[in-house]
Order: structure tokens, then sequence, then C-alpha cells
């Protein structure tokens, strides 16, 4: 049995490419038999960003609902909130006093984002050290992440070797699984994707507003009866990152002979994505409008999360003499 972690930012309502490349691929990583996932919203972490509390709510609860909605078992699986398993911020304490200031100075992260934000403040630093906690208090044996943080599963693994070695095998070393995903989904503009580019789409919007994102994808300016190039459109894109092959190939027949407009490919788009995602939709909207049962799948994943806690931190406490 593989224990596989991972952490997800809770920075806003997860967006089509956030559910394309990572919700679905670590849902099926969840679903494989053998392997048991760890799955937890990062909200402890966010602080060094936002500190506004309600937007810290609201976010927590978007990204569980989307998670959920989109299949995430969370009987089989352990999903939680960080911040509601207090051990973490525990063992941070302890693992800080075995991280060499150097290795936290040189971070690659720690310097980008000194660079770039103008709050530079000491949890932004620490920041791999919590997120090692993170890792080892539930013995994780492969976390996948983006080529962005492998330095800090190296950094997890330094400080859980440092520990097993002074005082015998405490914590299993992690190891990264790097994701050379391809798939890069583009945004409403043709660029990847993303919050920080105000591109996005998100599919939980009612039928109305998705309609009015989907409109807002840039296309060029070739007349309805004119061929067009499906390889450069957005739309495009998109239609064929979730289309089945026989439609992806008669679309393109659309676009190359002619006639057929960008207004209607974007309508085929709404009506594909509508489609496709009317159980994950429906699903969401349910948990949204009944936070008292979102929370309750939250606490019972968070209950079982916080015996695996106990379990090793106990552990620790003993060896440092604290118990
Ligand atoms: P954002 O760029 O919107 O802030 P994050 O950095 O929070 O998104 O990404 C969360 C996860 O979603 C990461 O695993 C990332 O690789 C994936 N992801 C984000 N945007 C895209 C995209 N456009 N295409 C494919 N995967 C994406
Ligand atoms: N730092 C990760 C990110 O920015 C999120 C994260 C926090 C994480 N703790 C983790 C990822 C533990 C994997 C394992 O995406």
């Amino acid at each position: 049995m593989k224990r596989v972690l991972t952490g997800i930012q809770s920075t806003g309502i997860p967006h089509l490419g956030n559910i394309l490349g990572a919700i679905q691929p670590a849902i099926a990583l969840a679903n494989q038999p053998g392997n048991v996932s760890f799955l937890f919203i990062a909200d402890l972490h966010s602080l060094t960003t936002v500190k506004d509390p309600e937007l810290r709510r609201l976010n927590t609860l978007a990204v569980a609902a989307a998670w959920i909605a989109c299949g995430l078992d969370t009987q089989k699986n352990f999903f939680y909130r960080q911040s509601r398993i207090p051990a973490v911020t525990e063992l941070t304490w302890y693992l800080n006093c075995f991280t060499p200031y150097p290795m936290l100075a040189n971070a690659h992260s720690f310097k980008d984002k000194s660079d770039r934000l103008s709050d530079v403040n000491a949890g932004l630093f620490t920041y791999p050290v919590l997120m090692a906690a993170d890792i080892i208090l539930y013995q994780a044996d492969l976390v996948p992440v983006g080529k962005d943080q492998v330095q800090h599963l190296e950094i997890a693994r330094d400080i859980a070797n440092t520990f097993n070695n002074r005082y015998g095998h405490t914590f299993t070393l992690p190891e990264a699984m790097v994701d050379n995903r391809v798939m890069v989904v583009p945004g409403t503009d043709g660029k990847k994707m993303s919050k920080s580019y105000q591109n996005t789409i998100d599919i939980f919007l009612p039928e109305k507003q998705l309609d009015k994102v989907i409109k807002s994808i840039i296309t060029d300016s070739t007349p309805i009866e004119l061929p067009k190039n499906p390889d450069s459109c957005t739309v495009f894109s998109l239609y064929s990152l979730l289309a089945p092959p026989d439609d992806v190939s008669q679309m393109r027949n659309n676009y190359l002979s002619g006639g057929f407009g960008y207004g209607h490919a974007k309508k085929a788009l709404l009506e594909l994505i509508l489609a496709k995602f009317t159980k994950e939709r429906e699903q969401y909207k349910l948990l949204m409008n009944d936070l008292p049962q979102l929370e309750k799948l939250l606490s019972e994943g968070e209950q079982k999360t916080a015996e695996v806690a106990m379990k090793t931190l106990s552990d620790v406490r003993l060896k440092l003499g604290y118990a």
C-alpha cells in the first residue's frame, strides 16, 4: 500500500486548467488499487500571502467542493484542511530546529518570492519546513508535484534523514513524483490558463455566465464563410481536450471547410462543457448550498487523519524528551 500525498493551495475556485491538469489525475491516482491518498487544502501555507479571513473560508470550501464534485472518494482517502490537524504545526517547530538556516535561505522559491512580494514574512522563509511536516507526519511514500516543488521535496527528505540518523528510524523518506504533464490548458486569451492571468474558465458557473466566458475567448477575425485554421484557435484546442476523437475530427473538418463561424464553435464548446461536467456542476452546487454537509465530510476526514498524525507525533515527542 503506497501513501500518496499532495497539498492544494486554496487560492480560488479551481478552473478548467486545474481540473484537467491536477484534480482529475490526482483522483485517478487515488482510485488506483494499492494506493491511499492524503489530499489536503494547504490553508496554513495560504497565510503567507492571503490575510483576508472571509476569502480564506470561501476559497477553502470552494476547493473542497470542487474536489468532491470531481469524484474524490472521501471515505477511501484522507481529505482534510491542513489547519485542522494541529499536530502539523507542532511538528513544524521540531523540524525547524533541525533545519540549517542556509538551506532555507538558498531555496529558489523563497528567493523568487522575496524578490516579488512586498510582504517578506518569516512564514515565507519557513514555508518548506511546514511543507516537510505536511509530508513526513503522514509517512508519505510518493508526493506528486510540479517541477517548481522538487526542491521542497529535497528539503523534506533532508530534514527527515537528519532526524532519522540522530533518533533512529522515525520518518519515511518521501519521493517526488514529478509530473511531466504535457497538457497545458489554454485560457480565454490563448495563454496558459491561470488565476494570475485572469483568463480562467470556471466550469461551475451558472450556464449564462459560463456562456459569457466562452464567448469572451479570443479568436481572429476570419469571416464565417472562409476556412479557418483549427490549430491556431483556442476554442478548437479546448474542444479537443474534452471531446472524443471522432467529434474532434468532425470539428476540424468544420473549421477547414468554411461556412462555420467561431460563434458556432463556441456554442459547441459550451454544450460540450455542460454535457461533460453535468454531474460535477450539480454536485458542486449541492455542496456549496449545503455547507453543513460539506463541513461534515471535511470533519470526518479530519478525524481519521488526526489519528494517523498522532501516531507519528507521539513517537517524535518521545524521542525528543517531551513525553
Ligand atoms: P494557477 O496558475 O491558476 O494559480 P495553480 O498554480 O494553483 O494554478 O495550479 C494548481 C495545479 O493545477 C498545478 O498542479 C498545476 O500544474 C495545475 N494547472 C494549473 N493551470 C493549468 C493549466 N492551464 N493547464 C494544466 N494544468 C494546470
Ligand atoms: N507548496 C505546494 C504548492 O505550492 C502546496 C503544498 C503544501 C504541498 N504542502 C504540500 C504539496 C505538501 C505537496 C506536499 O503547490
